[in-house]
């Protein structure tokens, strides 16, 4: 939330540099004395585990590209020789490969987070669409960076992707062909990825300064979804308080993080991956990371054709579609109420989305035949359903509780404000 700045230089230096570039005065404004509600729960300390988890892909990115030959004949063994020979290049192999993970497990908390609460509404609609591009980019950079070690899922799963695109009219192929850089995924394909796959996490790095500037704008969303009516009462400077709530959380998920490194590294890979690539064996089955699988899913559950529209395509499209209806959200959803700790029959139907993504991602691991193709189709047909159906009409028909009348009052009566004794509604 905009507000007046409370600090003052201390030392002749500081003075100094206030008067050129206030840098000092924008990191303690926004980290240090920011007005934040008192009443952020957990699920608010997954954007600085999210900063966290970008600094350590890169940190550890940075050091494995010091190592690794991005040439399809030399990849494979590179990646060994990181493993074996390269003093604690295991770890840090192994603290990318799961970081990844750990990256897209924080990343889809703080993504239904913001579902549950509106985080999404007015006037945080530009924070909620940034926050999309940021997933979309490390969507293309997990993908790409998966291809490296060019194993057989490596090249199997870079395969199927980029030929879907080919089902794209007009553009398909050539888009095709310029990923590839050849007739097929090959060693020119190999260097594009490389490079891009260095280069986006920088670009995501950037996205996400300007997700948390959008964020400092109109300030935190919060539990109960109203605004801060009186500063005092409503809110806590950041620091002290949510510095040691997110640093408890860090800690916390950097111990899962660890036990994945240390007790299972190999747990969410793939074990294909340990052959090296070979164009002329296909693995029986080609599945990709568990954070791609609900949109994998969505992508063949559309197997039949559409007027003009293959069933190739029209995956596709689906599968783009899951991301893209992700940036009108704040439009569709046509309800005042911003938490649905107060929207009783949404709570419901986001309940049911939850299970619906969790079976996405089940299907998507599963062979695409027989029963499994139905369940995807109806699974889709719920992810979409939701976000263009039932969230629009809930708005309009649902009998949401009465919200407390202000943050304060819902920390410190909760009891009443859930029994909806403050019938008063917000602003
Ligand atoms: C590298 C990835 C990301 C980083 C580092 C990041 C960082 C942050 C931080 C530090 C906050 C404030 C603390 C918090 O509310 O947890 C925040 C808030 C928010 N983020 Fe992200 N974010 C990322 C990705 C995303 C994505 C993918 C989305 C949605 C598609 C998103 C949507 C939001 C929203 C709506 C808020 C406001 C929450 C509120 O105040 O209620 N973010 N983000």
């Amino acid at each position: 939330m905009s507000h007046e700045s409370t600090y003052k230089p201390g030392t002749a230096i500081e003075r100094w540099l206030d008067k050129r570039l206030p840098i000092i005065r924008l990191g303690y404004d926004s980290f240090v004395d920011f007005p934040t509600p008192k009443n952020l729960n957990y699920w608010w300390t997954f954007g600085g585990i999210l900063a966290v988890c970008l600094v350590i892909q890169i940190l550890t990115g940075v050091i494995l590209a010091m190592h690794y030959t991005p040439n399809s004949a030399l990849a494979f063994n590179s990646v060994e020789h990181i493993m074996r020979d390269v003093n604690y290049g295991w770890l840090m192999r192994y603290v990318h490969a799961n970081g990844a993970s750990m990256f897209f497990l924080a990343v889809y908390i703080h993504m239904f987070r913001g579902l549950f609460y509106g985080s999404y509404k007015e006037p945080r609609e530009m924070l909620w669409i940034l926050g999309v591009v940021i997933f979309l980019l490390m969507m293309a950079t997990a993908f790409m960076g998966y291809v490296l070690p060019w194993g057989q899922m490596s090249y199997w799963g870079a395969t199927v992707i980029t030929n879907i695109l080919g089902a794209i009219p007009v553009l398909g192929e050539s888009i095709r062909t310029l990923l590839w850089g050849g007739p097929s995924v090959d060693n020119p394909t190999l260097n594009r990825f490389f490079s891009l796959h260095y280069l986006l996490p920088f670009a995501i790095a950037g996205v996400v300064v300007l997700h948390v500037w959008a964020l400092h704008i109109p300030g935190n969303n919060n539990p109960a979804g109203i605004p801060v009516k009186d500063v005092k009462k409503d809110t806590v400077p950041f620091h002290p308080y949510y510095t040691v709530k997110d640093g408890f959380a860090i800690a916390a998920f950097l111990v899962l993080f660890s036990l994945f490194v240390f007790y299972g590294p190999n747990t969410l890979g793939h074990p294909d991956n340990y052959i090296e690539a070979n164009p002329l064996s296909t693995p029986a089955h080609i599945v990709p990371e568990w954070y791609f699988l609900p949109f994998y899913a969505i992508l063949r559950a559309i197997t039949f054709n559409i007027g003009p529209i293959t069933s190739k395509l029209g995956g596709v499209i689906a599968m783009f579609g899951a991301i893209a209806v992700l940036f009108v959200l704040p439009w569709l959803d046509t309800s005042k109420v911003r938490s649905m700790r107060y929207r009783p029959t949404a709570q419901l139907w986001f309940y049911l989305f939850v299970i619906d993504c969790l079976a996405l991602g089940y299907l998507g691991s599963q062979p695409a035949e027989g029963k499994f193709v139905m369940m995807a189709q109806i699974a889709t047909a719920y992810y979409f359903l939701f976000f263009l159906v039932i969230l629009p009409l809930l708005g309009l028909f649902e009998k949401p509780k009465p919200q407390p009348r202000s943050i304060a009052e819902s920390v410190l009566k909760p009891h009443q404000s859930d029994a909806g004794i403050a019938v008063q509604p917000a602003e």
